[in-house]
């Protein structure tokens, strides 16, 4: 080797054994252990995870600050809603200045259907906590889901009406939306609700569940962990477990959903994480043990300061089974 060729080796040696360090040093400074709570049924678990909520909105409160919430659906946070309703209302709690940014939505749906997440939290949430019903309620200006339907021009806002109008530089006549242009709108939206949570957060407390392939949000297996609020692909696995809200019927549940990325989870202060049933004691186990991995999107959690997993005592039937 001459002299050229051993400085050439020697800087390749050298950048490899700095890269080797610099992952290492990434990874385990990344690495944090969330903390691990189990209760007995859904109930305690649902009691626990609002008496945490509300402090934080009091806490905020003394300080003069508003607070900002990430909401969950599905079935597992319906304890946690059930509880917070009532704790709001004995405690009399102002929710007034509360924001909150939901995690997904289905495409498609309506938020009148009966299975979109607009018409879940509607039922389970602001029904009986949003102004004027509770008069010190969440303001209805201040409450904020992705948007999944798309399909017509009339589904449009008036600002979306225009940026399609820039985008496609054309006036719209037909009343139903190419799938070149709904997609294009779904896009924008996400992006606009990105820089929504950018401008308005930092999420205080992020509420999660967690698929059995170990979705969060609907950020399915792959996806990066610095992915923002998009447009993605609903696995077969995710269409087929959540058939059961569709009479059972897969053939009903939307392929496509508009989700906070892993990246714009991971931006709240803090995040819970809520599991329960049998059917997710396998998931969690793997969450906790295996290596992190986009593959295993809930893994991305162990990369945050502030992670609390609660956990019914089904769903944490796997944990010693695991090296914590
Ligand atoms: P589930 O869904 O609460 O209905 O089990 C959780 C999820 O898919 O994130």
């Amino acid at each position: 080797m001459n002299s050229r060729h051993n400085k050439s080796y020697f800087y390749l040696v050298l950048t490899t054994i700095l890269s080797f360090y610099a992952c290492n040093i990434f990874a385990s400074a990344a690495e944090t252990t969330p903390e691990i709570f189990i209760f007995d049924d859904r109930e305690s678990q649902g009691n626990a995870c609002a008496r945490v909520v509300i402090e934080k909105i009091k806490e905020n409160q003394i300080q003069g600050k508003r607070t900002v919430l990430g909401f969950a659906t599905g079935s597992t946070p319906i304890f946690f809603y059930n509880a917070f309703i009532r704790m709001v209302k004995e405690d009399s709690i102002d929710l007034s200045t509360t924001i909150t940014f939901n995690l997904d939505e289905y495409v498609g749906l309506p938020p009148n259907h009966s299975e979109s997440y607009a018409y879940f939290m509607e039922e389970h949430l602001f029904c009986e906590l949003a102004y004027p019903h509770y008069p010190l309620g969440f303001r209805r200006e201040h409450i904020f889901l992705p948007q999944g339907m798309a399909k017509r021009y009339a589904d449009l806002s008036t600002d979306e009406q225009q940026a399609l109008k820039i985008q496609f530089g054309c006036t719209h006549v037909e009343d139903s939306l190419t799938s070149e242009e709904e997609n294009w709108i779904l896009q924008f939206r996400a992006d606009q609700y990105e820089s929504l949570i950018d401008t308005l957060g930092p999420i205080d407390i992020q509420i999660l569940g967690i698929g059995t392939n170990g979705h969060i949000g609907f950020g399915e297996p792959g996806s990066s962990f610095t992915g923002t609020t998009m447009v993605v692909n609903l696995t077969e696995n995710t269409r087929r477990d959540n058939a059961r809200f569709f009479d059972n019927n897969i053939d009903f549940v939307p392929y496509q959903a508009i989700t906070m990325g892993i990246g714009t989870i991971l931006k709240a202060k803090s995040i819970i994480l809520m599991a329960n049933g049998a059917n997710k004691a396998a998931i969690i186990a793997q969450t906790l043990s295996s290596p992190i991995s986009e593959q295993l999107p809930a893994t991305a959690l162990r990369q945050h300061s502030s992670v609390s997993f609660f956990l019914d005592q089904y769903s944490a039937e796997n944990l010693s089974l695991c090296e914590q």
